[in-house]
């Protein structure tokens, strides 16, 4: 079998390349891709109110327009010398030139794929980042990213040790370049012409968006917008600025996890007053805005442009990540919703603490987290915290009261069930079996990401957490699992027919809190019907 040289691998290769983008439609593809992209640049230059952007950013941007200056002479020197002199710009000829006779060209064009490979791959990376499953195949892509151009620059070294051997033969060069139709001495010139023309073009475009943006931010300066940002600090910045534009010239962290593209709703922000003389919002911006369930007076901050004087505050932590963007939850700014609330606590826990080694509290207690934690999860219910050994729960946040307060009454069954089977597994390290009080209501909440900075997490506060702690307390009056009320036996469909019914007096309820005590909380889940049929757990 004859060993294909990585020259004979190319020259085939080149075959559909030619195939490709050398017929009608791949040379109309490929140039107006190109028109495109580059005016899309120009353009994206032009828009922006302020240069100042984050380091990716200006990375891609930097790189992009970088590329053109790179390529320009690859792309006379080949696509245009064959359309003009009919050169043959085989492989053999390309690699001769840039790897022998003009190492230079060769160490530009080995630059411009590396450059050109990193902007795409920054594009992509920044576009790719806000899917779910991207962050699972992220390895892999990143893999993908590094070997594809190392493998392209070791197969040109490979090319060019070929030709170097190859170039031993004194007539290797001569034969190749007479067989190439190189453009003549007249044509040379005016090729060299177009290459220059186009290099200076493209940085004169460049100049010339640079400076009409100029204009017109001096113009817009003298008709500026006064941003005012919590904590009384202002901002002045021309008409047809972005509010994320104008924290980002003022230096204010501002989260933007998609770069202002509209995409990630991270950039949100509560306007607090001014926001009657806010442009509408157009419909890809009602569209992110409704993904996150924002209120009213809730905008963009990447898309507004204010052309009055307003008070905004930022709604999402400056060092947000993807986990942050639209579509991955809920209830960020904080809305009444009614759902259904669980707080269960260890009984004795802190009696066995107290005789236990540091080490095995800890071991136990993790145990446990990851026991009921999986229970409450399992159902679609969400752990809000665990403080000491005990844990508060919410259900029915997206799929509403009746539903939550079901996942609420089987998450109960499950914690109980596999408290008590750890209770069996670490028979040996207790004393006595662990035993869970658990409390559950249902009713209006305020639920909303609450915190400060970095350190912000879901929670709920209202009526309906005192009331569900409270109940969670009676476990221990009565000696049973769990005290649910009767809007939660209610809403679930639950049968507490038989269970003990007793009244209790909550604070801004009118009337009594009817509730219903149930020993064991094990069968619960059998209990639960759904449209009135019973179902089992
Ligand atoms: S920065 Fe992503 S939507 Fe504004």
């Amino acid at each position: 079998m004859v060993r294909q040289t990585p020259i004979d691998a190319m020259l085939a290769g080149r075959e559909w390349f030619i195939l490709l983008w050398r017929s009608y439609l791949g040379t109309l593809a490929l140039y107006t891709a190109l028109v495109g992209h580059l005016s899309l640049a120009y353009w994206s230059l032009y828009r922006r109110r302020t240069l100042r952007m984050p380091g990716w950013e200006a990375l891609q941007l930097s790189l992009g327009l970088t590329i053109p200056l790179l390529l320009v002479w690859h792309v006379v020197g080949t696509r245009l010398a064959h359309e003009v002199a009919g050169t043959r710009d085989t492989y053999t000829l390309v690699v001769l030139s840039l790897w022998k006779l003009d190492p230079v060209a060769g160490l530009r064009q080995a630059t411009a794929l590396v450059i050109a490979w990193l902007h795409g791959c920054v594009g992509l990376h920044f576009w790719l980042r806000l899917r779910p499953w991207y962050a699972r195949y992220a390895r892999a892509i990143y893999t993908g990213f590094l070997l594809l151009p190392v493998l392209a620059l070791l197969g040109f070294a490979e090319a060019g040790r070929e030709i170097t051997r190859l170039a031993e033969d004194p007539a290797f060069v001569p034969r190749v370049l007479a067989a190439a139709h190189l453009p003549s001495p007249e044509q040379r010139v005016v090729l060299g012409r177009v290459s220059r023309g186009i290099f200076w073009g493209h940085l004169g475009m460049i100049a010339l968006v640079l400076a009409v943006r100029a204009g017109r931010e001096h113009v817009r300066r003298r008709q500026g917008v006064r941003v005012t940002y919590p904590g009384g600090r202002e901002v002045l910045v021309p008409a047809g600025f972005t509010i994320l534009e104008a924290s980002r010239l003022a230096g204010i962290p501002h989260a933007s996890v998609c770069g202002g593209r509209g995409r990630c709703s991270t950039c949100r922000v509560r306007v607090i007053r001014g926001a009657e003389h806010l442009p509408a919002a157009t419909a890809e911006e009602l569209r992110v805005l409704g993904r996150v369930g924002a209120p009213a007076h809730v905008r963009l901050a990447c898309q507004v442009r204010p052309q009055r004087d307003l008070t905004v505050v930022p709604l999402v932590p400056a060092g947000a990540g993807p986990g942050d963007a639209v579509g991955v939850g809920d209830h960020r700014e904080g809305r009444e919703v009614t759902i259904a609330v669980l707080f269960a606590d260890l009984r004795g826990f802190t009696r066995l603490a107290e005789r236990k080694l540091p080490y095995d509290v800890v071991f136990i207690l993790n145990r446990y987290f990851e026991a009921v934690g999986g229970a409450i999860t399992d159902v679609g219910g969400i752990v809000n915290q665990f403080t000491g050994d005990g844990v508060m729960a919410l259900f029915g946040g997206d799929s509403g009261p009746e539903e939550g307060s079901r996942q609420a009454g089987r998450a109960a069954a499950a914690m109980v069930a596999r408290v008590h089977e750890l209770s069996r597994t670490l028979a040996d390290d207790l004393a006595t079996p662990l035993r869970l009080g658990i409390g559950i209501h249902t009713g209006a909440t305020v639920v909303g990401r609450m915190g400060y900075a970095t350190t912000t997490y879901l929670t709920a506060v209202g009526d309906t957490v005192h009331v569900a702690a409270r109940l969670e307390a009676l476990t221990k009056d009565y000696a049973c699992d769990l005290v649910l009320s009767e809007e939660v036996a209610a809403r679930a469909g639950l049968d507490v027919s038989d269970h003990a019914r007793h009244e209790l007096t909550v604070r801004n309820r009118e009337g009594p809190l009817a509730i219903f005590v149930v020993p064991s909380a094990g069968r619960l889940a059998e209990r639960l019907t759904v449209g009135g049929d019973r179902v089992g757990a």
